[in-house]
C-alpha cells in the first residue's frame, strides 16, 4: 500500500529506523550535553550522562524538558552553536508575553525542507505542481515552512500568506495550483469567500489540502473534502521541533499522521506522572530531536494529546490526529471537554456550518459553557440549537447553551482559529 516516497528511509525495514535513531539519539544527547548550559544541569541533577543511553528505551532516564525552561533561556540560552552559524530565527507567541525563540543551522532549513518535501509527497504532491501557501509567513513556521519543502521539492511556489482572502480566492483561481497550505478554518473562510463570488470550489484547480496548525477532526476533513473536491491531509508540528513537517498523513492511507520518527524521536507519557506509556495509549506527546544542531530538544513535553499507532503507508509509527492540547481543554461541571469534540457534533448536524465558538462562563464555582454556532449558508434554523445541544450533552456528557447566530456573525479565522473565550 506504499504510495510515492521521497526518501528510501520512509520504507526502511524497522530494524535499519531503530538502529539509525539510536546513533542520533546518542549524538544528540551528547550535543545538548555539551553544548547548552540548561541540558547539561538537568541531565547532572537528575544523574544521567549521555553515555547512559545504551537503548532507545534508555531515554526515559533523562529529564524532561519543559515550556518554561526555554522561556528561563529566552531568547538565545537554549541555541547549541555560536550565533554566527545561525542563519534563521523563529518564534511562537505565548501567552505570557514573551515568546519564545527557535534557531536554525544551514543544515538544520536543509532538514526541515526535506521533511517538508517528504510530507508534500506523502500528501501527494509532485515536483512541477504549482503550491499556494496560505500559511502566515514572518515569525510564525508555517508560511516558510511549507515554502522552503515546497522548493525543495521542486514545487512552483506562491507565496501568498495568510490573509487577504479575496486575493487569496483570485489567485487560486488564476494561478491554478493544485496544491494549498492552509489552517483548515482559515481554508473554511477561503471557500465562503470562493462561493460569495459565485465560484464553485468543486471546479477549483485544487486537488491537495495539506492542513494543520490547529486541531481539525475527520469530520470538518469530509466536509472540507466533499465542498472543494480535494484530498484533505494532516500535518503536524511544533516551532519548538522544527515547524511544519513534523508528521503528515499520507494520502494513500488518510490514517493519522507518519511521524518523520528518523528525526524526531516520539514518546508518550501520563501527563501526571510522566511515566513512559506503552504506543497505543493515550497521553502527552513528547519529542526529542535526533538531528538538530541549533537548537536540539531532548524530551520536549509539547502538551498536545495522541497516541502513537503502528506504522502503516510508512515505516515509522503514526500518531492519532491531535484532539487538543493539555491547555485547550476545558472542564465543564468536571467534564473535560475538548473544543475539537464540540465541532464533531456540529458537522453532525446538516444545517449548522463548522464556524463555531466556546464561551466558557462561571456558574456558581463551576465553568459553564456556551456554544455559539452558525447555520449552513441560506438554512432556516428550524430547532439547530435543541439538536445540538442534545447531541453534546449525548456523546461529550455536558450540558452547554447553544446560540444559533445569524450567519457571518462569528469571527472568521485567519490563521489558527481562537475557538475558546472566556465571557
Ligand atoms: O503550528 C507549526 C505548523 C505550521 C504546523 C503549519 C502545521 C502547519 P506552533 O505555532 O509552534 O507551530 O504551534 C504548535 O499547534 O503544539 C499543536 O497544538 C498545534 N498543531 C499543529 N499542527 C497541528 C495539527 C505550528 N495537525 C501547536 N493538528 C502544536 C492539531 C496542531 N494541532
Amino acid at each position: 500500500m506504499n504510495g510515492e516516497t521521497y526518501e528510501p528511509i520512509e520504507t526502511a525495514s524497522v530494524d535499519e529506523l531503530r538502529a539509525l535513531q539510536l546513533e542520533r539519539m546518542q549524538w544528540s544527547l551528547g550535543h545538548a550535553y555539551e553544548n547548552v548550559p540548561h541540558f547539561k544541569a538537568s541531565f547532572d541533577a537528575a544523574g544521567v550522562a549521555p553515555s547512559d543511553l545504551k537503548e532507545l528505551s534508555d531515554l526515559s532516564k533523562f529529564p524532561f524538558l519543559n515550556k518554561a525552561d526555554l522561556r528561563d533561556n529566552y531568547p538565545f540560552g537554549m541555541f547549541a552553536v555560536p550565533q554566527d552559524q545561525i542563519v534563521r530565527l523563529h518564534a511562537s507567541s505565548g501567552t505570557t508575553g514573551k515568546p519564545t525563540v527557535v534557531a536554525y543551522t544551514r543544515k538544520d532549513i536543509d532538514t526541515w525542507s526535506t521533511v517538508m518535501a517528504r510530507s508534500i509527497v506523502a500528501a501527494g504532491g509532485r515536483a512541477g505542481d504549482i503550491a499556494h501557501v496560505a500559511y502566515g509567513y514572518g515569525l510564525f513556521t508555517g508560511g516558510l515552512g511549507a515554502h522552503y519543502g515546497a522548493e525543495h521539492l521542486g514545487c512552483t511556489v506562491v507565496p501568498m500568506g495568510g490573509g487577504q482572502t479575496e486575493k487569496q480566492v483570485l489567485l487560486i483561481n488564476d494561478f491554478k495550483p493544485r496544491i494549498v497550505f492552509v489552517t483548515p478554518s482559515y481554508f473554511l473562510n477561503i471557500l465562503d469567500e470562493m462561493e460569495r463570488q459565485g465560484l464553485d470550489p468543486r471546479e477549483s484547480s485544487l486537488e491537495i489540502g495539506i492542513f494543520g496548525a490547529e486541531p481539525w477532526t475527520p469530520e470538518l476533513g469530509l466536509e472540507i473534502e466533499a465542498r472543494a473536491n480535494i484530498a484533505a491531509t494532516d500535518i503536524y508540528g511544533m516551532s519548538e521541533i522544527i515547524g511544519p513537517g513534523v508528521a503528515q498523513e499520507c494520502v494513500e492511507t488518510k490514517d493519522g499522521p507518519t511521524v518523520w520518527e528518523d528525526h524526531f524521536y516520539p514518546e508518550v507519557i501520563d501527563p501526571e506522572t510522566g511515566q513512559v506509556l506503552p504506543d497505543g495509549e493515550q497521553g502527552e506527546l513528547v519529542f526529542t530531536s535526533l538531528t538538530k544542531e541549533a537548537f536540539p530538544i531532548i524530551r520536549y513535553r509539547t502538551r498536545d494529546i495522541t497516541r502513537l499507532l503502528p506504522g502503516t503507508a510508512r515505516t515509522m509509527r503514526r500518531m492519532e490526529r491531535i484532539s487538543g492540547r493539555t491547555d485547550d481543554m476545558l472542564i465543564i461541571r468536571g467534564v473535560n471537554v475538548f473544543p475539537s469534540q464540540v465541532e464533531a457534533e456540529i458537522l453532525k448536524i446538516d444545517g449548522l456550518s463548522p464556524h463555531f465558538l466556546c464561551e466558557v462562563g462561571t456558574d456558581g464555582n463551576m465553568k459553564s459553557l456556551t456554544v455559539r454556532v452558525e447555520p449552513q449558508p441560506g438554512v432556516e434554523d428550524d430547532g439547530l440549537g435543541p439538536a445540538l445541544q442534545h447531541y453534546i450533552k449525548t456523546n461529550i456528557g455536558v450540558t452547554a447553551d447553544v446560540i444559533v447566530e445569524a450567519e457571518g456573525a462569528l469571527p472568521r479565522s485567519q490563521g489558527k482559529a481562537q475557538r475558546v473565550v472566556n465571557s
